[in-house]
């Protein structure tokens, strides 16, 4: 038998009929970015993370660069997060000229560890950006009061975290900022690149807006006086109708070009209706997982921390013998991943930033060891009987 880590094609067959009649009907239009499609998943995106804006954008890396911008980071700033992510969550903080500054994170739940961060804060901190890493949330109530303690933002990177709850509230809807990725293999995925920018505060919205397409027109000249107070007499309005704007082509920041197709709207549209159903999948996926593994000794299953519910991005666990298993595993036709097996304060690109191996000891014990198994909404009974026998197998041979 063989089974995919995943396998994309299986879950457009579910949504095959409804997708291509809105993407036909979109190409037809003659609307193919930004218009009524993005404002409408726009609005369905904000009421499901239960915040007052989405900024739609093209990648969950732009979000996090227009997120950080917005929050005022400036270079020479420092942001502390998280080693044990995805490469974007700190080189995002590089390309905006500020420093990332690394804590440790928590063995269980693989994310930031609160007990490490005020420790790292510096008269040059200004933001810490948890990451919800496998699609558990981080420990947002303790980052929140040390955030307030010392007046910092707060950027969450819910990029692999739609849906997941902390306290009752949404991920993405609790820190300044949310930051989410609609790259294909993300819980919610589009057919191609998308992000989205979630936040409660009309000036962060204006001034995302205005980041994500050339500071240009009233949302640019509203962001150059909220970010510099410099008020501009050419804010003027738009003709009523729409039909003609005198300020379209006058630009107040330097900016950026980050917008999300109208095609991928609609096909976000459509999936953000089966979100919370496929996510229930992945917990009983990962519940079915917690069972049959729990007795095997060489592994650590995860453990989720209470009073929260993750969407179980990635089924991870621990186990010392990880490359031994991946291949095994191969061997047996069952795809795994090693996510991440370098952290980032480890990564030559962050070699400027002088880290050390032994510097932040859980993270690298974690990228040696860390094993995602297959977890996507689709995988059958019997291709997850196939996946734990295999597992067993290994332990045996
Ligand atoms: C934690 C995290 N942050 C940021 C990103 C960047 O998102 P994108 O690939 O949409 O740019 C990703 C996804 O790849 C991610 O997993």
């Amino acid at each position: 038998m063989e089974v995919k880590i995943l396998d994309l094609a299986r879950q457009y067959k579910l949504i095959q009929a409804e997708v291509e009649k809105a993407v036909c009907e979109q190409m037809a239009s003659g609307m193919y970015i930004g218009g009524k499609a993005v404002a409408d998943f726009e609005k369905k995106f904000a009421a499901y993370i239960g915040v007052k804006h989405a900024i739609s954008v093209n990648s969950g890396t732009d979000a996090l660069v227009i997120a950080l911008k917005a929050l005022g980071i400036k270079p020479g700033d420092e942001v502390i997060t998280t080693p044990f992510t995805f490469f974007a969550t700190a080189e995002t903080i590089a390309m905006v000229g500020a420093v990332p500054v690394f804590v440790d994170v928590e063995e269980d739940s693989y994310n930031m560890d609160p007990d490490k961060i005020e420790e790292k804060i510096t008269e040059k901190t200004r933001a810490i950006l948890p990451v919800h890493i496998f699609g558990q949330t981080a420990d947002m109530e303790r980052i929140m009061e040390i955030a307030a303690r010392h007046h910092l933002v707060v950027i969450e990177d819910a990029c692999q975290a739609v849906g997941a709850t902390v306290l009752g509230k949404k991920a993405g809807s609790i820190g300044d900022i949310g930051c989410f990725s609609f790259f294909p293999t993300k819980n919610l995925g589009a057919f191609g690149d998308g992000g989205m920018i979630t936040t409660n505060a009309d000036d962060v919205a204006t001034v995302c807006r205005a980041y994500k397409e050339h500071g240009m027109a009233q949302n640019g000249a509203k962001a150059r006086y909220i970010l510099e107070g410099v008020e501009d007499e050419l804010a003027g309005t738009a003709s009523p109708d729409g039909l003609y704007n005198p300020y379209k082509y006058y630009n107040y920041l330097i900016a950026y070009n980050s917008r999300l197709d109208a095609i991928q709207a609609r096909v976000l549209d459509i999936k953000l209706d089966y979100l919370d159903k496929f996510n229930a999948r992945r917990a009983e996926i990962a519940a079915f997982y917690n069972g049959e593994l729990g007795s095997c000794e060489g592994i650590t299953l995860p453990k989720v921390r209470e009073n929260m519910t993750p969407v179980w991005h990635q089924y991870a666990f621990r186990c010392a013998q990880k490359d031994a298993m991946g291949n095994f595993l191969a061997s047996r036709g069952v795809g795994s991943a090693a996510f991440y097996p370098v952290p980032l304060h480890l990564q030559k690109a962050f070699g400027y930033l002088g880290y050390q191996e032994g510097d932040l000891p859980v993270a690298e014990m974690l990228s040696k060891q860390t094993v995602c198994l297959p977890i996507f909404p689709e995988l059958t009974q019997e291709e997850l009987d196939y996946i734990v026998t295999s597992i067993r197998e290994f332990f045996m041979a």
